[in-house]
């Protein structure tokens, strides 16, 4: 940890009226000089309850356009223009307008890892936290989902709706690298522990776990049940904040392989300057941000 560079940022952030929020994947030099630590779901409220003149976002692209969304009149910055989600990549609105053409009659909801020109195409918006939740909430039969087809198939599994997948085959690269060997090798090794899994993980592995949650929905089952040992299927960074905040407790990670890119892209350097310089302010037109916090918003009120 570099404390003088702590201690500017610390200096900046009373100087600006600034907030740090970031994501449970975030390094942890990033998580120790956040004022919120959470997932999607978690810093989308936060975003949009927080009393602060510039939001430091340390997550990825979607995140801190969400953030923005819901924050007009605040300056949200991302320290890397290079923490791009490539799941949030892979869905064009395009695709959006012609399944929209296609079945006319379903709603229309998109995960939170998506651009803000997606949102903006939404009836709502959900995240790993809620997602079931959302697609229930719906009135109608059909559903279009996407991007993720694994979080597709984890809702199909508690939902009544038919799930139409937009683009077929949507995927996040870090959870699909995880195995389903590898979850029982890991069991094998370590009998007693419980397995989390994250819904963008393959369906072979969510079968094999024992609870599938978003990265905050971990940490809240991690405290709560009596279990000692926890095998973690999600990005490697999550057993930072689960080991740090339990422990007494034991984590391991599922692959060492499940590593986010994108979430790697921030450190506290940037983050400084970010600050400093007010730099990489996340602009998106009037248009745009009044139907995706729609969508937002629906979720939230959800
Ligand atoms: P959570 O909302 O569960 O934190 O997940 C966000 C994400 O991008 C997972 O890859
Ligand atoms: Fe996107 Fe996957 Fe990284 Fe989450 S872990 S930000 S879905 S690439």
């Amino acid at each position: 940890m570099n404390d003088s560079l702590n201690a500017e940022i610390l200096k900046l952030k009373q100087e600006k009226n600034a907030v740090i929020l970031a994501h449970n994947y975030q390094l942890p030099e990033v998580q120790e000089i956040a004022d919120f630590l959470g997932d999607s779901l978690e810093l989308a409220k936060k975003a949009s309850t927080v009393d602060a003149e510039i939001i430091v976002l340390c997550g990825v692209d979607f995140m801190a356009e969400t953030a923005a969304i819901l924050n007009p009149d605040k300056k949200v910055l991302l320290p890397s223009l290079d923490a791009k989600c490539p799941m949030a990549a892979q869905l064009k609105a395009e695709e959006i307008v012609k399944a929209k053409e296609e079945h006319s009659k379903a709603k229309v909801v998109l995960y939170v890892n998506t651009s803000a020109d997606c949102k903006a195409l939404a009836d709502a918006c959900c995240t790993s936290a809620n997602a079931p939740k959302i697609v229930e909430a719906m009135d109608s039969e059909e559903v279009i989902f996407g991007p993720d087809k694994n979080l597709g198939w984890f809702v199909n599994q508690r939902s009544s709706k038919k799930i139409i997948d937009i683009p077929a085959s949507g995927y996040c690269y870090a959870h699909r690298k995880i195995m389903g060997e590898e979850i029982i090798e890991q069991k094998n090794k370590h009998p007693d522990a419980l397995v989390l899994a994250h819904p963008e993980c393959n369906p072979e592995v969510q079968e094999l776990a024992n609870r599938i949650e978003s990265t905050s929905g971990m940490l809240r089952v991690a405290k709560e049940e009596s279990a000692n040992e926890f095998i973690i299927a999600t990005e490697k960074e999550m057993l930072h904040r689960l080991k740090k905040e339990n422990p007494t407790k034991k984590f391991y990670a599922a692959s060492e392989n499940a590593v986010c890119g994108a979430m790697k892209k921030i450190n506290s350097e940037n983050v400084l300057e970010a600050l400093k310089e007010e730099k990489n302010e996340v602009k998106i037109s009037k248009e745009t941000t009044a139907l995706a916090k729609k969508a937002i918003e629906s979720m939230l009120e959800i």
